[in-house]
């Protein structure tokens, strides 16, 4: 039973503050965990507590580390860590908000968390096995982000994320090797054309450039480059976190104001003339008709993904399946605030055909739990940057870890990943 709940500042990778929380359990057993914090957040995640004022500018997580230490700590003193839910649940009545806004989603998530890995701890079981049980066996495809706009980037680039999909590979550390070589082609393909190889918050390069279209050219370049076939080996994917630009009824695109039908149409453009398997956040957090309108257009050979849409919250993906304006969902375990409520969203989705993908946020720390979470949850994808940057390379990392530790029971989820997709 939990013994102790303890929590400290420390800095996410953009040196901004965030929780850590760590639980001993009175069998010796122990869990950390580190909660990250989004750049482009949409307007219906729970609230993460920052405490205002001149400390870090305002965004420190004090007031988030004491409300772990002297509320959260000693309401789940004596519960079983194996009793997820509960303990979530207990949580969630001790906020007792609609949106985590009094002790805030990142001190809950941290406890959340923090209490998973140490009931795997006490289990002497890794993380994906503790949360999946023996049917955990799939790892994801990384989808790598290896070219950074939006509010990612110092550019004017508005696409936030080009990213490449290693769809061909036979197994997760093939598809890594691929990815990388890639990523590095990339780089000389950028130098060569006399374009910024500096990064951008996930570690993907930031160059400038006159139109979003030239970086998919650039990344098929790259790929060309590397000897890999450009839709069977390496699939390109995009987020382009639309909410960014959307204001005023109007997506403010490459300078000029277009409406969903306009964006709807540059992106059915796009997916016939490179092999995209995944958008994600192609339309505004609530353009619900714009999004079921692209859906009904592009949705049976595309994957289309509700980031800021959905916010990994069972009520809104809900919305999402009855009007069918997406068919896959971006899971962020920071947007709703606790594993139980995360697990949910993933088996709704998966329950009603929606694909789902485990995602990092612009800001992360070493923490490495989302990588046990894609393979606890058979999900097929995850999104966790470039191969650069620790911070996201720690996930990549820890499935080479997970794909070894399955042995011959690991199997990678490839292309059977993106069922809609074909070449
Ligand atoms: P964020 O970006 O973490 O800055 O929100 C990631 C995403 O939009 O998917
Ligand atoms: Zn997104």
């Amino acid at each position: 039973s939990i013994e102790f709940v303890g929590a400290r500042e420390i800095l996410d990778s953009r040196g901004n503050p965030t929780v850590e929380v760590e639980v001993i359990l009175d069998d010796g057993a122990e869990g950390r965990a580190a909660v990250p914090s989004g750049a482009s957040t949409g307007a219906f995640e729970a609230v993460e507590l920052r405490d205002g004022g001149d400390r870090y500018g305002g965004k420190g997580v004090s007031k988030a580390v004491l409300g772990v230490i002297d509320q959260i700590g000693p309401e789940l003193l004596g519960y079983d860590a194996s009793e997820q839910r509960l303990i979530d649940q207990a949580m969630l009545d001790l906020d007792d908000s609609d949106n985590k806004a009094k002790l805030g989603a990142n001190a809950i998530l941290g406890v959340s968390l923090a209490v998973a890995h140490a009931a795997a701890d006490s289990a002497d079981l890794p993380l994906y096995r503790y949360i999946g049980g023996t049917n955990a066996r799939t790892l994801p495809v990384p989808m790598m982000n290896i070219l950074n706009g939006g509010a990612h980037a110092d550019s004017d680039v508005d696409v936030q994320e080009f990213m490449i999909a290693p769809i061909g590979a036979g197994t997760f550390a093939d598809a890594v090797e691929q990815g990388v070589s890639v990523y590095h082609a990339l780089k000389s393909v950028l130098k060569q054309k006399g374009l910024a190889t500096g990064l951008g918050d996930e570690g993907g390069f930031a160059p400038n450039l006159p139109q979003n279209v030239a970086a998919l050219e650039l990344i098929a370049t790259a790929v060309e480059k590397t000897g890999l076939t450009l839709g069977t080996d390496i699939a390109l994917a995009l987020d382009v976190a639309a909410t960014e630009f959307f204001a005023d009824g109007a997506y403010t695109f490459e300078g000029t104001k277009h409406s969903a039908e306009e964006m709807t149409a540059i992106y059915t453009k796009w997916a016939a003339d490179f092999p995209i398997v995944s958008i994600e956040d192609p339309l505004a957090e609530d353009d619900w008709a714009g999004w079921a309108t692209l859906v009904s257009q592009l949705g049976d050979k595309l994957q289309i993904v509700g980031d800021d849409l959905f916010v990994t919250n069972v009520e809104r993906l809900q919305r999402g399946i009855d009007e069918k304006a997406a068919n896959a969902l971006l899971v962020k375990v920071n947007q709703i605030g606790s594993l139980t409520e995360t697990l949910d969203a993933v088996e709704l989705a998966h329950r009603s055909g929606f694909s789902c993908m485990m995602s990092h946020r612009s800001g992360e720390t070493e923490d490495v739990t989302i990588a046990d979470l894609a393979v606890a949850t058979n999900c097929g994808q995850i999104k966790s940057g470039a191969p650069a940057r620790s911070e996201r390379v720690a996930k990549y990392n820890q499935l080479l870890r997970i794909e070894e530790d399955l042995d011959d029971a690991a199997r990678y989820a490839g292309a059977a990943a993106f069922p809609r997709f074909t070449v």
